[in-house]
């Protein structure tokens, strides 16, 4: 496919626009790739997941897909990539549930950016070890967008998608949203019948709920994350927040104050709640919600996460706070 965008190329906001783009793609596909296997990461964000969905059309079993539970992973996540691309979609998928593994390794690892290298490091490491059992496979498909061209270009971010893998398993790429915007690329996941919660879904990071854990990540703390999170993503959704706030989510944090319930002391933690705005991810400016949502929040989390006896809302714009807290 196209190496650079041509300047020519129509925005894609309908579906009749993906459809074009998708049978264009498919051909160029199915000549490149022949009768030889592809492998895929699927995540479930919403480019790999669009990729495997054209490759799903274009060559059904030939493409593999290995989904790593890495542990961090939002509630549901796991089993909604399962349930879309293996029940539903009829892809070749393999799920390795590595949650074991991530989480051993980091044990007692308070440094964010250490922490960010052993998740990025084991996701490769785990992944190349499921590629190895695999025979015939030539390709390797991949998620890349084309801001991410753009910044690798500009010296802004890494393009750290296509390296990694160790030298001896090198593969041909398959990039077919390499040309494409993100907001063409949710346009051509919905063409390809992709579910709305995976096409829309707020930007979530590679290191998942581990940034959202702050300091050394324990089993506990981190299913306080997990189930606050799904609480906040829940209530979002009920009172129509969902697809106007950009990115919300809850964070840990790893110290304890005193409360009181049912007439107990308690000694837990306390859960925060991040709802942000932004078109560039540089400034952000923070969504006030209501007092009876706040309230409505506060009461769910406190009754229904363990460990957590006060909810906090973080009211800072970005900058001088990033998005997340680590
Ligand atoms: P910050 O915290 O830098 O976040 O203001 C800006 C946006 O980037 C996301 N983010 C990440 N995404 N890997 C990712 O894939 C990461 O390590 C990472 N850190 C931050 C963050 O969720 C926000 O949307």
């Amino acid at each position: 496919m196209a190496e650079v965008r041509p300047e020519s190329m129509q925005r894609i906001t309908t579906p009749e626009l993906a459809r074009a783009y998708i049978d264009e793609r498919i051909e160029e596909l199915r000549a490149q790739v022949g009768d030889k296997k592809v492998l895929l990461a699927l995540s479930g964000g919403v480019d790999s997941s669009v990729v495997a969905a054209m490759l799903i059309k274009a060559i059904g079993q030939q493409l593999v897909c290995v989904h790593v539970n890495h542990g961090l992973l939002r509630k549901g996540e796991p089993e909604q990539v399962i349930k879309v691309f293996r029940d539903e979609l009829n892809a070749n998928l393999i799920y390795v549930d590595a949650t074991d593994r991530f989480l051993d390794k980091l044990a007692g690892v308070t440094d964010p950016e250490q922490k960010r290298m052993i998740i990025g490091g084991e996701f490769i490491e785990v992944f190349a070890e499921e590629a190895r059992k695999l025979d015939g496979i030539e390709f390797l498909a991949q998620g890349t967008i084309w801001p991410d061209i753009l910044e690798s270009e500009a010296g802004i971010k890494a393009h750290h998608n296509a390296g990694g893998l160790p030298e001896d398993m090198q593969f041909e790429l398959v990039e077919p949203v390499r040309i494409l915007f993100k907001d063409e690329v949710r346009v051509v996941g919905k063409e390809l019948g992709l579910p709305d919660n995976m096409v829309f879904r707020q930007p979530f990071p590679g290191p998942g709920l581990g940034v959202r854990c702050p300091g050394a990540i324990t089993r506990d703390r981190l299913e306080a994350v997990r189930e606050s999170d799904a609480i906040l993503r829940e209530e979002f959704a009920k009172n129509g927040l969902e697809g106007k706030v950009w990115q919300y989510f809850t964070v840990v944090p790893d110290f304890k104050s005193t409360g009181v319930k049912n007439g107990k002391r308690t000694f837990d933690w306390p859960c925060i709640i991040r709802a942000i705005n932004t078109t560039d991810v540089m400034e952000v400016t923070v969504e006030h919600l209501s007092d009876e949502l706040i309230d409505h929040l506060v009461d769910r989390i406190i009754s229904e996460v363990p460990g957590i006896n006060r909810v906090l809302f973080d009211y800072t714009p970005k900058p001088p706070a990033t998005v997340e807290y680590e």
